[in-house]
């Protein structure tokens, strides 16, 4: 039993040498395991006399306490090692500057749309943004357009088959909503329209707003009011406009609004009336028990005049110059 001595000075020694847990874990099942080094002293003295027995006991009692406490010791220092170092390794330096994030803007002719429908949902509309691709019929013929029509040959139309078309105006989206809807009602339109036609102030696609009221008193001077209102409201100014009479196959009276330029010349900016009765009974709304008011803006060329904008294709280009001027939040 002389190794007894020896014991605690070995077991000491391979403990604190150790430096992972696994190691540390084998040391444990060595000594303190089922078949370790402890049960197999305590093996040996069952033999010793009763005397050797009770002082090699305690001896290996007070070595085996040790050990296991020892182990525990060890073993928190080592998980606390582990601990730090992986702290080490994740560790997030917060006094670096963010890294920059590019914010988009707004493109101006989205801008001009929001506007518009903001101003619009405070008098009671609902927007709504219809089909681009739409059929003979809702783009002409039942705008009072038929075959042959000589308006028809303004639109410069993109064909697609016989009867399918590129939509040449929003007003499209009056016939649809007057047909599935029951007057009273107002919406206004917003959305592409296309036409066969590249310059300065035209580009292929382009942006319409259509408005429409149907209600029973509906008439030419809540048409004026609401109009004047609104280009004031867009323009954030008393711009000078004027009511000019014309024509559109699917309004009577019809009317175009100008409003002057700093250059002081008139623009025109859009087309208004009242709906053509013919229309109404196109969508089976009697023209005698209502009426419904009508106009079409387009949005390029109020954005134009808004910024003084004189090429219309810049708002297509995705030239990053042109539209980073444009940051509205
Ligand atoms: N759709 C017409 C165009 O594209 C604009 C227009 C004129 C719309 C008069 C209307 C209107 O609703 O009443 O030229």
């Amino acid at each position: 039993m002389l190794m007894l001595e020896k014991l605690w000075n070995v077991i000491k020694n391979e403990i604190n040498s150790s430096h992972s847990i696994e190691i540390l874990d084998g040391i444990k099942i060595k000594y303190l395991g089922k078949n370790g080094i402890f049960n197999n002293y305590i093996k040996k003295i069952k033999n010793f006399s009763f005397e050797e027995k009770k002082k090699y006991s305690i001896i290996l009692n007070t070595i085996k306490k040790k050990t296991i406490s020892k182990i525990h010791i060890k073993k928190n220092e080592l998980n606390k090692l582990i601990f730090e170092k992986r702290i080490q390794k994740e560790k997030i330096d917060i006094s670096l500057p963010g890294r920059y994030i590019k914010n988009g803007s707004i493109h101006p002719i989205n801008y001009s749309i929001s506007c518009i429908q903001h101003f619009f949902y405070k008098l009671g509309f609902e927007s709504i943004n219809g089909f681009e691709i739409e059929d003979e019929y809702h783009n002409f013929d039942a705008l009072n357009i038929p075959k042959n029509h000589p308006a028809r040959d303004n639109h410069d139309t993109f064909w697609l088959d016989k009867n399918r078309l590129l939509r040449t105006q929003t007003s499209t989206m009056q016939i649809r909503m007057m047909k599935s809807e029951k007057p009273p009602m107002r919406f206004i339109f917003p959305g592409k329209v296309y036409r066969n036609d590249y310059d300065s102030t035209h580009t292929p696609m382009f942006h319409q707003v259509e408005g429409l009221i149907v209600e029973k008193n509906i008439n030419f001077s809540n048409l004026k009011w609401i109009i004047y209102n609104f280009i004031y409201n867009f323009f954030n100014k008393k711009i000078p406009l004027r009511f000019r009479p014309s024509y559109f196959p699917f309004t009577t009276p019809s009317a175009e609004v100008d409003v002057m330029t700093d250059s002081k010349k008139w623009l025109e900016i859009l087309g208004c009336g009242m709906v053509h009765p013919s229309v109404l009974k196109n969508v089976n709304i009697n023209p005698e028990i209502y009426s419904a008011c009508a106009f079409g803006l387009g949005v390029e060329r109020m954005t134009m005049l808004r910024y003084g904008i004189s090429d219309i294709r810049s708002f297509f280009e995705n030239d990053f110059r042109f539209i980073k001027q444009f940051k509205y939040i």
